[in-house]
């Protein structure tokens, strides 16, 4: 009992103790700020990126991984060195080997022992972190803890579906727990600040980083964006010993890149910045973000690590952000090649005055920061500031309290929980397309022939920017045929051996396997090396001959069914015509296989919405649902090419807006997604048709499953303002609800408005709501036509 009373008072007083570290965070930041010095101040200000050099990492590293770190390192390729090109493999081994503890001296411990680095990235491996943290905390003068950064961007080793596919589940709260999930396994290993979410509006899918996205709608971004913050920073509580630091990214319109090129100039004008491009990292802010990254592009001119009235006026002034700002990789001295800065130094200046905090990898901060201030051209007031927003989130962080990785504690990688949670998401982000005469689900008597180059792509079906996760604990299609499946009658004929591959040399045999089947599975798709940063596209058909293989299948005369896993929406429309059921899966991750086996067979029904527009050729982009319209927007049936007669007069089409060859529409409009059951919008009321500014507004909607197959829908509802002082897009999606219904259940489902929902920002740069009258839709994609009215009055 005694002993029970003591640890209950020792245990109340570790808890006084750390929320008292936590009020007090503003003095702590100024106790600190006080005693250091300019050197300092600018290590805080300094981020690097760490190089493993055990015999473990070295095994991993590609020829270009050791030539980059031989030359960086400088122990090659420099004067009197030899170059990586001129050595062996084993010589570079052997010399980095040779070299390693040197280095790991010379460019980590002795600099955090001066105090010369705030921050490393890339950094894994907790011994190594607890080494260096130490050399931090102990041996450092003012013992301050360095903040480690790593791109945990969908999942750390159990990697969920790419945050596009994320974005397709609509479902906030799997969202946050995919990114719990997510920081438990990062901080486990000594990461406790991840670079994400990137919340960069995405309306064109050439540009590889779509896949990093949540697709192009600002509400959507925002929602997901916040759930994300939430899940990574242990919901509000950044000291969470589970918790680690969230970076909303890139800031900002980086997804506007000019044709989809990556790091491309983007020219997005002031009021559409405000309205469409900066509401989704307001809202991961709202939540509580506790860093942002500057992006890499310059928009109308300015590079965005310089773009002062962004980082100060908007960022700090209005939005009163409070955590601090890191460049993105070489960001900052990039504007040397845009031809903004001349050199580092003045790189320095224009960052630091611009309201960079952190420097990443460069170095410019360190070299220049000291003669920049001793010639007044950087103040010391911001080098406090920068040094003070750092300082903040450590201390929030509760990191000089909880600074070590217990390497003591049990493995929390791959928990089943975690691969449970992924293998849900991975359900819930698939989007059903097509299914012509209820092709699926499929009867799982059924003999089946499983064809095609992502059926057992363990790499490629975990996407774009995976680090950590490891492709042998990929469970693919195939994977659960031999597990949870392994029941299924089957035959596998993959007839190309990657999405590139061009070799038709298995078609027939494919073709034969589908012959003596029931059914066949075509996996198509793309590698996870074709999307995510650097990785555009200017053709974003199914590459290779992925196309003539579904042909080649459905010749056979079966049943086909195309599965896709890609990094992007595909222009599949020529596709379409060869498969009688489409599921879609952005990269789905670790447990894509069981979770699309979950699908096909009608253990889990289709729920995803598609989170941005599939267009049907590439030509058509950008196009996304919530445009303006034009003078002339064309009516419902356009002229085709083919309908064109000869020498027709030069007015006799119209003239309105629309592709002669590609229409109007594209092949699948944002929010689009089918489900084994059917779903019965009616009823449609309004709790007014007219409500004053600042008023509310109710909207409800009866949704039945007219199906008997229980389902999820997600209930989708848009206005649109109809007169505005700028134009205002045709639709905005300003809510969205996943409901469950039984088969042949009704529920009604409600949506409680303000008018500062209807808010944007007009030509002064001033957000309100206006007056006048608007439509209201709901339904289950932004084609919904069950519609009402009501208007906002002074
Ligand atoms: C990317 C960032 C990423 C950073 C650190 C950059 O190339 O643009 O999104 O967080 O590298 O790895």
């Amino acid at each position: 009992m005694k002993k029970l009373g003591l640890l209950c008072a020792l245990a109340s007083a570790s808890l006084f103790m750390a929320s008292y570290a936590q009020t007090n965070v503003n003095k702590r930041v100024e106790d600190l700020l006080s005693k250091m010095t300019l050197e300092e101040k600018i290590g805080q200000m300094n981020q690097v990126s760490f190089f493993a050099v055990d015999d473990k990492a070295i095994a991993q590293y590609s020829d270009d991984d050791m030539d980059t770190f031989l030359v960086r390192m400088g122990i090659a390729g420099g004067q009197g060195q030899k170059k990586p090109s001129e050595m062996t493999k084993q010589e570079k081994i052997a010399l980095i080997r040779s070299e390693a503890s040197k280095m790991l001296d010379k460019n980590f411990t002795e600099p955090i022992r001066k105090g010369k680095i705030g921050s490393l990235l890339n950094i894994v491996d907790p011994e190594m972190v607890n080494k260096l943290q130490a050399a931090a905390l102990k041996e450092s003068r003012l013992g301050i803890p360095m903040i480690i950064g790593r791109d945990v961007i969908h999942g750390f080793k159990t990697i969920f579906p790419i945050p596009l596919g994320q974005a397709a589940s609509f479902d906030p709260q799997l969202v946050e727990d995919g990114a719990r999930i997510a920081a438990i396994e990062a901080r486990s290993t000594g990461v406790n600040w991840t670079f994400a979410p990137m919340l960069d509006i995405s309306r064109d899918a050439r540009w590889g980083r779509i896949a990093e996205s949540l697709g192009e709608d600002p509400y959507l971004g925002g929602v997901l964006g916040a759930a994300m913050v939430k899940g990574f920073q242990g919901n509000g509580n950044l000291a969470d010993p589970n918790a680690i630091a969230a970076c909303v990214k890139h800031f900002i319109g980086y997804g506007a890149a000019e044709g989809g090129r990556d790091y491309n100039s983007t020219n997005i004008p002031p009021m559409l910045l405000r309205n469409v491009y900066l509401p989704p990292f307001h809202a991961a802010i709202e939540a509580g973000a506790a860093t942002l990254m500057t992006s890499f592009n310059d928009n109308d001119g300015i590079p965005a690590s310089a773009n002062s009235y962004l980082l100060k006026n908007v960022l700090r002034d209005e939005w009163k952000f409070d955590g601090f700002v890191v460049s993105d990789w070489a960001s900052m001295t990039e504007m040397i090649a845009h031809g903004y800065a001349k050199d580092g130094k003045q790189v320095a200046e224009l960052s630091a005055n611009g309201g960079v905090d952190m420097e990443m990898v460069s170095g410019v901060y360190l070299q220049y920061l000291p003669e920049l201030v001793k010639e007044g051209k950087v103040s010391m007031s911001t080098i406090d500031n920068a040094v003070r927003n750092i300082l903040r989130v450590k201390f929030q962080m509760g990191l000089f309290e909880n600074p070590y990785v217990d390497t003591k504690k049990p493995s929390v990688l791959y928990a089943t929980n975690h691969l449970k949670a992924a293998r849900q998401a991975a359900i819930e982000s698939a989007i059903l397309l097509k299914n012509e005469n209820k092709t699926l689900p499929l009867s799982e008597t059924k003999k089946i022939a499983i064809i095609g180059p992502m059926a057992d792509a363990p790499h490629d079906q975990l996407g774009t920017w995976v680090f950590d996760g490891d492709k042998n604990y990929t469970v693919t299609p195939i994977g659960a045929l031999k597990g949870d499946y392994k029941h299924i009658n089957y035959v596998y004929e993959p007839a190309l051996g990657y999405s590139r591959d061009k070799s038709t040399a298995n078609f027939e045999k494919a073709k034969q396997a589908a012959a003596n089947a029931d059914v066949a599975i075509v996996f198509l798709g793309e590698e996870a090396i074709l999307s995510g940063e650097a990785h555009s596209l200017s053709n974003i058909n199914l590459i290779g001959v992925q196309s003539d293989l579904l042909k080649a299948v459905k010749s056979a005369g079966k049943p086909v069914v195309l599965v896709i896993m890609a990094g992007r929406p595909l222009t599949i429309e020529r596709d379409l015509p060869y498969a009688d059921a489409v599921l879609y899966n952005f990269h789905p991750g670790t447990m894509g296989g069981p979770a699309i086996l979950d699908l096909l067979f009608g253990k889990a029904n289709p729920s995803g919405k598609l989170p941005v527009t599939f267009v049907r050729e590439v030509g058509q982009i950008p196009m996304y649902y919530n445009h303006n319209n034009t003078g002339r927007p064309a009516p419902e049936k356009v002229m085709t090419l083919d309908e064109i007669e000869l020498e027709a007069g030069q007015t006799s089409l119209g003239n309105t807006s629309f592709y002669l060859d590609s229409g109007k529409n594209p092949l699948y409009p944002f929010g689009y997604g089918l489900s084994y059951s059917s779903f019965e919008y009616s009823n449609l009321v309004l709790s007014s048709t007219s409500i004053p500014m600042n008023g509310r507004l109710t909207v409800a909607v009866t949704i039945k499953n007219t199906s008997n197959t229980d389902g999820t829908e997600v209930v989708q509802l848009y206005i649109q303002d109809k007169v505005g002082s700028i134009v205002r897009p045709v639709k905005e999606l300003k809510g969205f609800q996943r409901i469950n219904l039984k088969a042949g259940e009704t529920k009604t489902v409600q949506f409680e408005l303000t008018t500062n929902n209807f808010a944007f920002y007009n030509k002064d740069l001033v957000k309100k709501a206006e007056k006048g009258d608007f439509n209201v839709w709901v339904g289950g994609n932004s084609n919904a036509d069950l519609k009402g009215t009501f208007s906002v009055t002074e």
